[in-house]
């Protein structure tokens, strides 16, 4: 071992010191990635980043993904702050994201492809709140009795962030934009096997709704209880943002949230998020009615319900 690892005290999460992401031998990256596997969530203090670095460190984990129009290489800065100084507000498209990001959720599971992982970097925070919180979904799942893991086993649901971003208060037109798409809302089990440890987890998050065969407020009632009990201690860790740390998490087996803040003051994170693999995280998809003209990528018995 030539990098230090120190579990937080929860059930997820470590920080990782002795070791320069910027210049990162083979042999150090399998350490990172095993812990990777292990605590699901990797803290990394004092790196002083620049976008190039934070791409290659990125790309170590696979393909990254485009999540805005003007994104260049591997990274795309999430901000309230607008190109002319000015800070978003309610009625714009930045602020929307960024508070509907206050529900728990683990990554484009909206889209056909949903996320491996991904990787923040503070650029500017407000004096107070703004932190990241993390929820382990294995322990979540470990917690439960086996009865109800047996019926969660042979539930799906349907994922968009049209669903998500109305029930958060707000209204997106199918503008193309990162998620915004028309090609149907993704039907995933909510319970995920991890590709690489074979650990069980509950995959759900704010976009799950419509679970098939179920009445709209019981399927909704049910995906909101499994997130109340899941996302509590020793489940949970919250990252308090300093410039210069990065972070990465597994979006196969956590949930995570943004945590509010006074948005008259900016706030910048700069984000790589990893694809995850066609094999495992892509999920076929139906009828989305709130995405005009849509295309569903494969046809599916379970309609979706509104
Ligand atoms: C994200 C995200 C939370 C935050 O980058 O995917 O959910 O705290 N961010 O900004
Ligand atoms: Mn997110």
């Amino acid at each position: 071992m030539t990098i230090t690892v120190t579990p937080v005290d929860a059930t997820l999460g470590a920080v990782i010191t002795d070791v320069n992401l910027a210049d990162l031998a083979d042999d150090t990256w399998a350490e990172i990635y095993s812990a990777f596997l292990t605590y699901g969530i990797l803290v990394f203090p004092g790196q002083n980043l620049d976008e190039v670095s934070q791409g290659a460190f990125a790309r170590r984990f696979g393909n990254t993904e485009q999540l805005s129009p003007e994104q260049k290489g591997e990274t795309s800065v999430f901000t309230n702050r607008k190109q002319d100084g000015s800070l978003a507000k309610p009625d714009e498209y930045a602020y929307k994201i960024m508070k509907g990001n206050e529900g728990w959720h683990t990554d484009s599971t909206y889209m056909p492809l949903a996320s491996k992982a991904a990787m923040l970097y503070a650029l500017v925070v407000p004096p107070e709140g703004g932190e990241t919180e993390f929820a382990d979904m294995r322990a979540a799942w470990d917690a439960l009795d086996p009865q109800t893991q047996a019926r969660l086993e042979n539930l799906s649901a349907h994922h968009a962030i049209y669903y998500s971003q109305a029930r958060a208060g707000f209204s997106h037109e199918t503008d193309h934009l990162y998620g915004f798409h028309d090609k149907g809302a993704p039907l995933r089990p909510i319970i995920k096997t991890h590709p690489e440890t074979g650990r069980k987890s509950i995959y759900t998050g704010r976009h799950a709704h419509n679970i098939p065969d179920m009445s709209e407020s019981e399927s909704k009632a049910l995906l909101d209880q499994l997130m109340d009990d899941a996302c509590k201690p020793p489940r949970v860790y919250k990252h308090e943002w300093t410039p210069g740390d990065p972070v990465v998490w597994d979006n196969r087996c956590l949930m995570h949230r943004a945590c509010p803040f006074d948005t008259s003051y900016p706030r910048a994170l700069r984000a790589s998020r990893i694809s995850g693999e066609p094999e495992t995280e892509f999920a076929p998809t139906t009828a989305d009615p709130r995405a005009d003209g849509y295309r569903p990528t494969t046809s599916n018995k379970s309609p979706l319900v509104t």
